[in-house]
Formats: structure tokens, sequence, C-alpha cells
């Protein structure tokens, strides 16, 4: 039969992206006609999404960028694919001075999110591919639609993935294995546990992808956060690490742009792969000739935004913006510890993670909060087997809604 067949890994996806679920579970709560009078009150930390308007700095630069697209002088059609140089340098001299990085190795697109999962076109089938567990899902549900790993189990562990657990003991910063793996996925600050590594973990990570020929996917869209000056920002601030590493930024949780979308890679052209027949090819060229094939730039208006974040004062407006959502993890971090809960994270990025009450999984406690305190969160075993027996809040929200949010955990469970 001649039939258009589809890519059948994604038959072994789990039903739902984990984010559009929770939100499926909270229509149907609120939709309840029962619900009609609490589900009015529900607030959500589920979704890591910033709520406080873009720094003004921002909003000047990108009108700007539409008053130069009105006028046939400065109007612009297609922009270089890889980002505008203005932008591309302005990282480089406000993020990455005196890391060795320069303004070619970086590469602007319209997020993270996609830059994480669109990675995996420049690799080769066959890699060994390491995760942390929990996780950000999208690192794992990638590598099954690209048919990098078998069938997955109920609770979502997947056949052919190398799993480092996190967890209390080790403070959710995964141990280097013992075997060897080729790609690697760390994001520090981590999603979903908030955990930091600290310098010498992750000069070991760097020592063991040079020990194993391997290539460490560095997602650092939580970096602006932290607050504890010996805890390092970047990979690139780890000696050896420009042959071994890629770096993913984003603007979307610093400057606010969850809904305009800009981030970037760091691809130095020192970190190289393997070809078939053996010769070693740099990876900012595969990338580089990805990007020119399958993205034709972020927006001009979005770049020039962007750039602003650099700005005098758009740098003061972002530390605000930071302050905000750091004030509301302290407050969160404190009211589940007085709940007498287990707490981690929440110090060095905006996610609190935090043990479920004696008893409850991870659902139960989703559900617990939904329907007796009106809250969402999200359950920690949506990240991962290893996640089971946690939740995360999220301390983007405005500071009242945190309040009454510390204040329904109290009556909850206090
Ligand atoms: C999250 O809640 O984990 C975030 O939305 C992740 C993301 O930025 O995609």
């Amino acid at each position: 039969m001649d039939m258009a067949s589809i890519n059948s890994n994604f038959l072994k996806l789990k039903a739902g992206y984990l984010f559009p679920e929770i939100a499926r579970r909270v229509k149907v709560y609120s939709d309840t006609e029962a619900n009609y009078g609490p589900a009015a009150r529900i607030i959500r930390c589920g979704i890591g999404d910033v709520t406080e308007p873009l720094p003004r700095a921002v909003v000047q630069a990108m009108r700007e960028g539409v008053d130069e697209m009105a006028e046939h002088k400065t109007f612009k059609g297609y922009g270089p694919e890889q980002g505008y140089d203005f932008l591309r340098q302005a990282i480089v001299d406000h993020q990455f001075l005196g890391l060795g990085i320069s303004a070619d190795e970086v590469f602007i697109s319209d997020g993270s999110k996609c830059d994480t999962g669109n990675i995996l076109d420049i690799f080769g089938k066959g890699n060994t591919i390491a995760i942390t567990d929990p996780v950000y899902p999208v690192y794992v549900d990638t590598n099954v639609m690209a048919g990098n790993t078998g069938d997955g189990d109920a609770n979502g562990t997947y056949s052919g993935l190398v799993y480092l657990p996190g967890n209390a003991a080790n403070h959710f910063v995964a141990e280097v294995p013992a075997t060897s793996a080729d790609l690697i996925y760390l994001c520090f600050p981590n999603n979903p546990t908030g955990a930091v590594a600290t310098r010498p973990q992750l000069e070991a990570w760097v020592r063991y992808a040079k020990k194993n020929d391997a290539i460490i996917l560095f997602d650092a869209a939580y970096e602006a956060f932290i607050q504890d000056a010996s805890i390092p920002h970047s990979i690139f601030e780890i000696e050896g690490a420009r042959d071994c590493a890629i770096e993913f930024r984003s603007f979307s949780k610093n400057g606010g742009f969850t809904g305009v979308r800009c981030a970037y890679v760091i691809i130095p052209k020192t970190v190289s792969g393997t070809a078939p027949d053996g010769s070693r090819v740099p990876l900012h060229q595969l990338w580089g000739r990805r990007h020119c094939t399958k993205f034709n730039g972020a927006s001009y208006p979005v770049q020039k935004g962007a750039a602003a974040v650099f700005s005098e004062e758009g740098k003061h407006q972002v530390s605000a913006l930071i302050d905000h959502y750091m004030g509301n993890a302290k407050l969160l971090r404190e009211a589940a510890m007085a709940a007498g809960l287990s707490v981690f994270g929440g110090e060095n990025a905006p996610y609190v993670w935090v043990g479920c009450p004696a008893g409850l999984s991870s659902w139960d406690m989703f559900d617990k909060m939904l329907e007796e305190a009106q809250v969402v969160i999200t359950p920690g075993s949506g990240f991962g087997s290893g996640g089971e027996g946690y939740f995360r809040i999220s301390a983007f929200n405005s500071r009242e809604n945190v309040e009454e949010v510390c204040h329904r955990l109290k009556v909850l469970l206090g």
C-alpha cells in the first residue's frame, strides 16, 4: 500500500507534553460547575512563565525597531540567519567577557526550547545520551522523536537513555557516571529542582567529557537568578569547556521574553564531532549550515529589544525583575519549610522543589493543591521518575499571589 508513513518514534511518547497536560487538568477542574466558586481563586504556580511586564528599556528599543520598519530608509527585510551583529556582540561583551567567546560563535534564535530540541539535527544516530532525572522533559522527548531511544515504560522512562539520578542525597546535582556517554544534557541552575552546580562539580563534568570525547549540552536559561558569587554562570568559565561544550541561553526568564521569543546558542569553533570516516567536523559549521537552511533569523524589533537588556537602564530593570522573583522564591521556600516539608532550590533559581507530605505521590499532591487550595503546582514525576514524591512551585508570579499561596499552604498543611 502506498501511503505516507509517519515517524513512528512519536508513538513512543507519553500522551501529552507535561504543561499542556497540566493546563488540561486545571481546565477540567475549573469547568466543573460545582467548582465555580473555588475555581475562581485558582493561582497558577505551575509552568515557569514570567508574569511581570517587559523592562521599559526593552519596550522602548522594540518600538524604535518597529518605527525603523515603517520607513523606506530604515526598513529591513530578512536579517542574517545567525542574528544581527549588534546583538551577538552585545552578548559577548556583557555575558562572556574574558571567556574567549567571539561574536560569530553566538547564534540567535527564537527560543531555547527549540534550540535544545533542534540541536539533535547535527548529531548522528547511535549516540549514547545521558540526561539527569528529574529533567526538563524537552531533552527526553526530542531524543525519543529523533529515534535515539527505545520504548518508554509507564513512568516515562525510556530504554536506551542513560539516566543520571538526582536526589536529596546529592542535592539534585547528578554525579559523573562510571560509564561513557556521547551527549550529556546539563541544566544549571536546574529546571525543575533549582539546584546549582559548583565550580568543582562542573570541572568534573568537563574532565569527563574530554576523557570520553563527549559533548556537554549546557542549558543556562536560568543563570541570571544565581545569587551565590561562587557559582559559575557559564560552562565556559571552566577550563577546557571550549573543546567539549555547547551552551544554551535565553532572554525568556531574565528579560521576560517568554511571549516575545529570543534566545541563543554558543558553539565554540573548537568543539567538534566525529564523521563516519573518523575525521573531526566542527559543530559550529554544522549548526551554521542548519540555521541558514531551516531558520530565517529572529525578528529585528525583537533583537533590538534583546540588546536593550544589556543597556545600563536595561540591566537595572532586569535586576529588579530578578529581585522580585527571587523575593517570591524566598517566601515560598519559607512557607513550605514552615509547613514541615523538605525544601530544595529557590535560592539561585526561580523554582522551589518540595518533598510531598508523607504518603502522597506527586500527582496526589497536584490534585490536593488544586482541589483544596486552588493552587497549581507541577508534579515532580512529570520530570521523570526521579521526581516522584516531589512537586515544583514556580516563583514567577505577582507578590500578592505568592503571599496568598503561602497563606493557603499554611491553611492546607499547617
Ligand atoms: C517550565 O515550566 O519548566 C518552563 O516553562 C520550561 C520552559 O521554559 O519551557
